[in-house]
């Protein structure tokens, strides 16, 4: 492992041929523990890779630095999103599996954006909890046909609709294949996202394994 890997994570090996490898990012103050059941309701069976952020705000684990709510560090963002990037790799080649489909949720799934606009190949998709533009002015990338799905809540104090909005639109133009819903909720998750998650996980992936 290099110096940027050392990432405090989980990894659940899996059990289910052919199930896609999925990359568990937290939310702030959370950590590698938290979002392992939501994988494995999601799409049991799959290898589960789940790293802690290593920015603290006042003692809580992110995956990288804001200025204020909603206002990030994008310098930050690009170095923290590439540095994650390096951890997947050197954890594929550790753990012997394929690139895997990002599961984030607000906080993590800021930087599971930030990650599939800065280094496209480290991801076979992502699944977008509560997520918002992570970086103003990204580099142009080809995401040629990834799935992606963005689970936005209607109620959410935290994200901008517009800002939602604009995710999905910015990742549409790299070539995302991009499914952006609208749930009436909040920041929370709910039993809808659990749901809607792993029925648009189950057909993406059928659609993966059939092209
Ligand atoms: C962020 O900082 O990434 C977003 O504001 C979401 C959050 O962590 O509250």
């Amino acid at each position: 492992m290099t110096a940027k890997s050392l990432f405090t994570h989980r990894f659940e090996p899996g059990d289910r041929t052919g199930a896609p490898p999925l990359l568990l990012l937290h939310g702030t103050g959370g950590d590698e523990n938290d979002l392992l059941q939501l994988g494995a309701m999601i799409s049991p069976g799959s290898p589960l890779l789940s790293p802690r952020g290593r920015v603290l705000e006042n003692g809580m684990p992110r995956f990288f630095r804001r200025l204020a709510e909603g206002v990030f560090d994008e310098e930050d963002v690009r170095y923290r999103a590439l540095e994650l990037g390096e951890f997947v790799q050197d954890a594929r080649e550790r753990y012997g599996i394929d690139a895997p489909l990002a599961v984030g949720y607000s906080n993590g799934a800021n930087i599971a954006a930030a990650l599939l606009m800065m280094n496209p190949r480290a991801l076979s998709g992502a699944i977008l909890l509560r997520a918002m533009v992570p970086l103003t002015d990204p580099p142009e990338a080809n995401l040629d046909g990834k799935p992606v799905l963005i689970l936005s809540g209607r109620q959410d104090p935290i994200v901008p609709a517009d800002n939602a909005d604009a995710l999905a639109s910015m990742l549409s133009r790299t070539g995302a294949k991009v499914d952006h819903r609208i749930l009436p909720v909040g920041h929370q998750l709910s039993q809808a996202d659990v749901a809607l998650t792993g029925r648009w996980l189950a057909e993406a992936t059928q659609h993966t394994t059939a092209s």
